[in-house]
């Protein structure tokens, strides 16, 4: 299609509507794109490895005073333009993955459909925050297809392990509680608690690995065995 706009252009389509509503609804149908397409990848992956790569998807749209909230942090009005500008993560989706092998496949395959752009990509595995923070981040470009054009929208996606999520939920917590001023007991204890994370999930993968080895150590067996019966079959014919 010809008319293709990033979003804020695609908004001046609908001058008889309201463009806060516009933004929601375009944001939104990134989110369900998005949502597909993943699933689609893991019931691809489930078709072809019998296994999940992905534990379970979480989307949301962010909140107007979360929005609003973040330009002033950054020092910008409060304007349509400004948002779709400077505020990525108004569509986010998290990814929630077993093992940290899952999140390098499926940052791949998400790479690799052809009508998304990586606009970024920040890896706080590889360089976790000072705070201890693990998660790998993407910011892609998604096209809606619409009535008369295509709006090119982003979305966050921020993908990582069972472990990795349920330290950041509670770091979360803490940091809203505090004010980003916890107490250095608590920062501390926050923090050891990042290396138990990471200590679990290298030993679930390797746990992992080994398990899998022996499921095709098994499978190749029996194969075998199967294949003695019909040549002994075949011979006492
Ligand atoms: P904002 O932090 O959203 O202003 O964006 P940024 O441009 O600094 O991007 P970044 O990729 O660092 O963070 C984006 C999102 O990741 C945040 O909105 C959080 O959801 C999450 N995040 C980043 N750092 C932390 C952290 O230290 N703890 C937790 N719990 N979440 C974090
Ligand atoms: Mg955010």
């Amino acid at each position: 299609m010809e008319n293709r706009y990033p979003i804020d252009e695609a908004v001046k389509n609908y001058e008889d509507v309201d463009s806060w509503k516009t933004i929601i609804f375009l944001y939104n149908s990134a989110l369900k794109e998005m949502e597909t397409k993943l699933e689609i990848l893991n019931d691809e992956f489930q078709h072809v490895h019998k296994y999940n790569p992905i534990e379970h998807i979480k989307t949301r749209i962010k909140s107007p005073e979360s929005i609003v909230k973040k330009l002033k942090r950054y020092g910008y009005e409060s304007t349509i333009e400004n948002m779709v500008k400077y505020v990525n993560d108004i569509a986010g989706v998290r990814l929630i993955c077993s093992f940290t092998s899952d999140i390098y496949r499926l940052a791949e395959m998400i790479g690799n459909q052809s009508d998304l752009k990586v606009l970024s990509i920040k890896d706080y595995i590889k360089n976790p925050k000072p705070s201890g923070y693990k998660s790998y981040h993407m910011i892609v470009s998604v096209p809606i297809y619409l009535s008369n054009s295509v709006a090119d929208t982003k979305v966050e996606i921020q993908i990582r392990t069972i472990a990795m999520d349920f330290w950041a939920s509670l770091e979360h917590k803490i940091y809203y509680k505090f004010e980003g001023n916890a107490p250095d007991y608590i920062s501390r204890d926050l923090k050891e608690c990042a290396r138990m994370t990471a200590e679990l999930d290298d030993k679930m993968l390797l746990l992992n690995e080994a398990i899998q080895k022996c499921i095709e150590e098994e499978a190749s067996r029996e194969a075998g065995l199967i294949e003695d019966v019909v040549r002994n079959l075949v011979n006492i014919k």
